[in-house]
């Protein structure tokens, strides 16, 4: 078996951690993009010990950030010809979160982080990619969408510059931009060995104390309930995995994956092309510079 080179970003925690040492544990080079050496080097010791694979390795990158990504998008090009798998598993959600934030670029940070830090990172690394045998791109969006059948990626104000900040409705509205970002980027790949592929994350068990701490007593409650109907990291890697390395799915681009082999659909609103457009056209918007990779 061909060993693969695989980026995930924020591999540091949670899932992308869990599916660094599963992809790891298959012998191929994983590399966690994170914003944290800290964070980062102590999971880097972790998914090596894990895997029982030194081959694994820690870049820093601010996903919020479009100079940090450049800067990583060089670092990388710098020692890789190929990418053969970029998970853009890294995400912006902190439901303590009341006030906007915007980064030092300017940009809303939900909306710099889930959706125009990934599109501008895949842009940089799309050579790479095509350099590959067969390169895959993984996006990550939410089964919480669900709950939001109607929700349309707001063209005048993503960045609730005008309208009232809620973390939810960024995140969701992020979520859905990545999933029509998706659905665009297979287009455009077209006949090329490149997929792109979105997963449905549903429920995730998560450190409640490391992820949010002091978190008022009813939100925890209300936290660990959720984790009684929450699947392990580990059980949702297995769909990061299986859309990273397996064979089955060398040829299946443009879709949504709730589990491993199962695909599901998104809404009607997702899947309208004029719509798509709008919210890529936008999104090339938001860069500061154009890509030139
Ligand atoms: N858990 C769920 O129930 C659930 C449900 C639906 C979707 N999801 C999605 O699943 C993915 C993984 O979530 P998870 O549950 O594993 O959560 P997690 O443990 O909080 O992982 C999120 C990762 O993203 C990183 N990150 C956040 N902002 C970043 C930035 N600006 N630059 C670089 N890295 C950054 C975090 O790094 P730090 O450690 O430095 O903060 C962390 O490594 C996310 O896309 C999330 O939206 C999760």
């Amino acid at each position: 078996m061909k060993q693969k080179v695989c980026i995930i970003t924020g591999g540091n925690s949670g899932i992308g951690k869990a599916a660094a040492i599963q992809i790891a544990q298959q012998r191929h080079k994983v590399i966690i993009a994170c914003r944290s050496q800290q964070r980062g080097a102590a999971a880097l010791a972790d998914i090596r010990q894990q895997a029982n694979n030194e081959d694994v390795e820690l870049m820093i990158v601010d996903m919020s950030l479009q100079s940090s990504i450049r800067a990583f998008a060089q670092a990388f090009l710098a020692r890789y010809e190929v990418l053969d798998v970029l998970i853009q598993n890294a995400a912006a959600f902190d439901i303590r979160q009341k006030q906007i934030a915007f980064t030092e670029e300017g940009v809303e940070k939900i909306w710099a982080t889930n959706h125009v830090g990934p599109v501008l990172l895949t842009d940089l690394l799309l050579d790479a990619l095509k350099r590959s045998e067969q390169g895959r791109i993984i996006t990550i969006s939410s089964k919480g969408l669900v709950t939001y059948p109607f929700l349309k990626v707001d063209l005048d104000d993503p960045e609730f510059r005008e309208r009232k900040f809620s973390v939810q409705k960024a995140y969701y509205q992020s979520k859905q931009a990545q999933v029509m970002y998706t659905y665009w980027l297979a287009k455009m790949l077209g006949e090329t060995a490149v997929t792109a592929n979105a997963i449905r994350v549903t429920n995730v068990q998560i450190d409640v104390d490391e992820r949010y701490p002091h978190l008022p007593t009813l939100l925890r409650k209300m936290y660990s309930l959720k984790s009684r109907f929450s699947i392990t990291p580990e059980e949702m890697a297995k769909t990061y995995t299986y859309l990273a390395l397996s064979p089955d799915v060398a040829q299946t681009t443009g879709k949504y994956f709730d589990d491993p082999e199962h695909i599901v659909d998104s809404s009607a609103y997702t899947h309208d092309w004029e719509s798509i457009e709008k919210v890529m056209q936008l999104t090339r918007r938001t860069m500061k510079q154009p890509v030139t990779a």
